[in-house]
């Protein structure tokens, strides 16, 4: 039997459970979800302008000016930002830092140099610092275009360190590739991960499910068939009800293929999105 005092304070949780704002809680989440996929859709749709030839260069960049106002409008970056930080901890409660340090001690992945005691890690559009808790064996340096925190590095990921190669032995692509509008981007992303991995490091990337399970252009087996001519090999997949989560290993005997990947349609159907990645 609960002593009064405990019984007393179960009553207080379970009345102010029962006056818990469900609605509220729904209404954010709703409200988080509406912003990050309005800016996707203004994100892709400010690339697919500038990618399109029928358009001359004056009409590109005041199509583009238009798509820009209305991303100002939604909120900005940083409210799209925001929304997935909201979501993440209230929500969802995903963080990928976790799936990375379980599968880096599954496969017991070590720093490349026996002199190295951390292993480098670069994670790419970090919404916080998300390796703080692991500091004493991983040196995490986390950047993103628009940071949310001082602790993270403003920077294009594409342009970050260009005149060195082989820096980290860990990248985290986590929800980053879908967040570039334009596939050949995606497709830049995975080479700039190919030069700045070293020898024997690994690329983990977390992708929404439906870009590899319901797209016309793309499926688990072709991004593992571009990674594998990116000079990889996949050692770790596997889907949660919502996301694809690859680990990739870059292979000292590998070789890159240089092997083209156009946007080619595999199957179709109406309710399946157009994710891609184009590799030139
Ligand atoms: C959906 S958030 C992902 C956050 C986090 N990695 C996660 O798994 O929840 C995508 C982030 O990627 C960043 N991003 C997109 N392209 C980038 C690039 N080229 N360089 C650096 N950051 C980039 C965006 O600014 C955004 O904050």
């Amino acid at each position: 039997m609960p002593s009064g005092s405990s019984a007393k304070k179960k009553k207080s949780k379970r009345k102010h459970a029962s006056r818990r704002p469900v609605t509220y809680v729904k209404q954010n989440k709703k409200a988080h979800s509406e912003v990050i996929s309005t800016l996707h859709n203004l994100n892709k749709a400010i690339e697919s302008t500038k990618a399109n030839p029928s358009l001359t260069k004056a009409e590109k960049e005041a199509h583009i000016k238009e798509l820009q106002k209305d991303v100002e409008e939604a909120g900005g970056i940083a409210v799209y930002q925001v929304a997935s930080k909201r979501g993440e901890s209230k929500h969802g409660s995903f963080n990928s830092a976790k799936w990375v340090v379980k599968t880096l001690k599954k496969h017991k992945v070590k720093p490349a140099s026996v002199e190295e005691k951390h292993l480098q890690l670069l994670d790419v559009g970090a919404l916080d610092e998300n390796y703080q808790k692991w500091k004493s064996w991983i040196c995490a340096t986390a950047i993103d275009l628009n940071p949310q925190s001082p602790a993270i590095l403003q920077a294009d990921f594409l342009d970050f360190k260009k005149d060195v190669s082989q820096v980290y032995d860990v990248i985290v692509l986590s929800l980053v590739l879908n967040f570039a509008g334009d596939p050949i981007i995606r497709g830049k992303m995975l080479k700039q991960a190919r030069r700045l991995c070293k020898i024997d490091g690994h690329v983990l990337i977390v992708l929404p499910l439906p870009c590899v399970k319901n797209s016309r252009y793309m499926t688990h087996d072709l991004l593992k068939e571009i990674m594998v001519s990116l000079g990889f090999t996949c050692i770790d997949s596997h889907d949660s009800k919502r996301l694809a989560f690859m680990m990739f290993k870059k292979s000292a005997g590998a070789a890159v293929t240089h092997k083209v990947f156009p946007k080619k349609e595999m199957k179709n159907g109406v309710k399946m999105n157009n994710f891609t990645i184009v590799i030139k």
